[in-house]
């Protein structure tokens, strides 16, 4: 019988460390998420939230290929992070092939699915 509870335990114990695993990892978005309010990022001293609350007036960036902020032009969604970043945050841009960067293009992409739910209720 002894070995019945052990081997009992032992599922348990795996489950619980599977479930920790699980709850740890982040997803790119998260990771862009905590980017986008972070005042640090980038050796910045403003946090992108501050002047796009949760992502707001950027629900349609991930769509464009051109963008104008501030007067100027840029072309593809991590030049307009740059952008912002050296701009507005008070930043130095960062790598485009870096993982910060593809977290939080990942991020825009999410809010996109975010407007769709605010149109249309969640059906779509
Ligand atoms: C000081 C205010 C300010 C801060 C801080 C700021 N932005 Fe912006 N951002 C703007 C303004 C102004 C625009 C141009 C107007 C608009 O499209 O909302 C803009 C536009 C953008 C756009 C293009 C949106 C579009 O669809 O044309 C992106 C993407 C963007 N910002 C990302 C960021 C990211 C990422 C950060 C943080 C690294 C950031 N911004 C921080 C003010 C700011």
């Amino acid at each position: 019988m002894r070995i019945f509870k052990f081997t009992f335990l032992l599922i348990l114990f795996v489950a619980l460390i599977c479930s920790f695993a699980f709850a740890m990892k982040h997803t790119p978005e998260d990771s862009g998420k905590a980017l986008f309010s972070d005042p640090k990022f980038a050796g910045g001293q403003k946090a992108c939230n501050e002047c796009h609350p949760n992502g707001k007036g950027l629900e349609n960036a991930a769509n464009k290929k051109e963008f104008n902020i501030m007067g100027k032009k840029q072309k593809g969604l991590e030049e307009a992070v740059n952008f912002c970043i050296v701009n507005a945050n008070k930043g130095k841009a960062i790598d485009v092939k870096s993982e910060q960067m593809k977290d939080m293009v990942a991020y825009i992409k999410s809010l996109m699915g975010k407007m769709m739910e605010k149109k249309t209720g969640g059906y779509y």
